[in-house]
């Protein structure tokens, strides 16, 4: 059900890759919502992913821009105004990578290129977004920007390795700009703390099942899927957010808050 939550709104997102993206059903819902938006990914992510289709239905332009690339990133932003008719009032930041990761280095072996990488690409870029949205004043008073982070922010998680750092990264980049944005602009920036998701991103870290079910029993309300995630999105573009910024929100059923529950005592009882 659709409640016309972004009617009028113009924005950019960022990261989906294929129908599985949290990204992808943001998109999907801003649509819903009445918004209209340009969607972007990185030039690779173009070519492997399934964007096009994406476009077709919420009818929207396709941007590539990497997202490290301060050059792209202007041109997407020059761009996005142009093709959306003004400045925008909502920015998805949906992006994470990490090559230590993806290629299986241990959090005792990390190579340090990698590790720069994994900054630049799912922390720095963040900023880079908001720097490059200021420098062109391309954002509309009272715009909300959102990234998404993870609970390795504030915990452990082993096989999360350097993408910890990153989102730790982020949640600060998030904080001192959503200083400097409220002030220049009341545009608010906040991250998400999502619940762990069966996406590309997600299904990458080592172990992911493990953890998957393992949120999942400890969360009261089980963990939140992506359609839940963007459900959350929206509010949070919506005007009915206004006077929330600078945090780190978590959507994780309870995960966050959470000791111990039945479900897991029962579990290591057996
Ligand atoms: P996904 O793999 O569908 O999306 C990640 C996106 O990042 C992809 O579209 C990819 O092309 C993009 N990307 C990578 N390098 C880029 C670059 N240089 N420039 C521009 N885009 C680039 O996976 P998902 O899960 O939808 O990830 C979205 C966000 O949600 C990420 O920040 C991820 O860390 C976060 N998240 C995911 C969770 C999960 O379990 N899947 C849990 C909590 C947070």
């Amino acid at each position: 059900m659709a409640y016309n939550l972004l009617k009028g709104k113009k924005g950019i997102i960022f990261g989906a890759l294929d129908e599985n993206s949290i990204a992808w059903k943001v998109a999907i819902k801003a649509k819903e919502e009445g918004a209209s938006f340009t969607l972007t990914n990185a030039p690779i992510a173009l070519r492997m992913g399934t964007i096009n289709q994406l476009a077709e239905k919420c009818k929207a332009e396709v941007i590539g821009a990497d997202a490290t690339s301060v050059e792209d990133l202007e041109n997407l932003f020059k761009k996005s105004q142009e093709v959306l008719g003004g400045k925008i009032d909502f920015v998805l930041h949906s992006i994470g990578m990490s090559p230590n990761v993806r290629k299986g280095r241990s959090y005792g072996d990390l190579n340090y290129e990698w590790l720069v990488k994994t900054l630049d690409i799912s922390a720095m870029s963040f900023h880079k977004v908001m720097q490059t949205a200021e420098k062109l004043d391309a954002l509309n008073e009272w715009s909300s920007i959102l990234a998404l982070s993870y609970i390795a922010a504030q915990r452990t998680f082993p096989d999360y390795s350097d993408m910890a750092e990153a989102k730790a990264m982020l949640e600060s980049i998030a904080r001192s700009y959503g200083q400097r944005l409220g002030k220049l602009k009341k545009t608010r920036v906040n991250t998400i703390s999502q619940s762990p998701t069966k996406t590309t991103a997600g299904t990458g870290i080592t172990g992911f099942d493990v953890f998957y079910d393992f949120a999942d029993r400890l969360s009261p309300l089980g963990n939140a899927s992506a359609e839940d995630c963007a459900n959350y999105c929206i509010t949070l573009f919506s005007d009915l957010t206004r006077m929330v910024t600078m945090q780190n929100l978590y959507h994780d059923g309870g995960f966050s808050c959470s000791g111990i529950t039945d479900a897991l005592i029962e579990t290591i009882k057996k």
